[in-house]
């Protein structure tokens, strides 16, 4: 069998996912979050607080790598690293970030994509104190930073068995947001910049 052919054997999006009625979408994105990260936690999703963060190289090209979730809210989806990591020497240079979480048994995905601000050096500091002394061993306090993904778009994907995916995409709009509903698989944002 090639590799293709094994993969292709393979089962996606096998999951089973809650009912989810996007008219019934609440206005403010920060809710609806935490209740997808809620039904993930009780249907018992291992780390489900695990997210990859994508930033930008100096290259110009894209990196991504697995981070924990700290905090979410009106000021930003919240992480916390070294500021000597490459995600930090990045982070210095294009303070912009994509996060990505995938929920497998609920099929259900979120995406969240902004500009980055830097943390307080006393959040940070309290960061670094709430960690466990064996992961704090060996960080210098000014080289430990929280970060927030403060985002313009927020997209909530939901896949289904007959491929009847929901996208819903909220904007941000001036101080508040606007949702709608948009077709799974096609790029409306790119086509709409370029
Ligand atoms: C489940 C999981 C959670 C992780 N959480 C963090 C984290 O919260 N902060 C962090 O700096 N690295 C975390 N890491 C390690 C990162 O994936 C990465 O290897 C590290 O941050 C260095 O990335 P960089 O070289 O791109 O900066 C985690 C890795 C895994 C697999």
């Amino acid at each position: 069998m090639t590799d293709a052919a094994w993969l292709r054997s393979l089962r996606s999006l096998s999951g089973r996912a809650p009912m989810f009625d996007p008219a019934q979408a609440p206005a403010d994105p920060v809710v609806l979050f935490r209740d997808w990260l809620t039904d993930a936690v009780d249907r018992g999703v291992a780390e489900p607080h695990a997210m990859t963060l994508a930033t930008v190289g100096r290259d110009g090209l894209p990196d991504a790598r697995t981070l924990i979730l700290k905090d979410f809210g009106d000021a930003g989806w919240a992480f916390a690293g070294r500021r000597s990591s490459a995600k930090g020497i990045q982070l210095a240079a294009h303070p912009v970030a994509a996060l990505s979480l995938w929920w497998q048994p609920l099929v259900r995905a979120v995406r969240v994509r902004g500009g980055v601000r830097e943390a307080t050096a006393e959040e940070s500091a309290a960061d670094l104190a709430a960690r466990t002394p064996a992961a704090r061993a060996g960080i210098a306090t000014g080289d430990w930073v929280l970060w927030r993904v403060v985002p313009e778009r927020i997209e909530f994907w939901q896949g289904a068995q007959d491929r009847n995916h929901l996208r819903l995409v909220y904007r941000r709009d001036g101080r508040g947001w606007v949702h709608r509903m948009e077709d799974a698989e096609s790029a409306s944002d790119e086509r709409e910049t370029r």
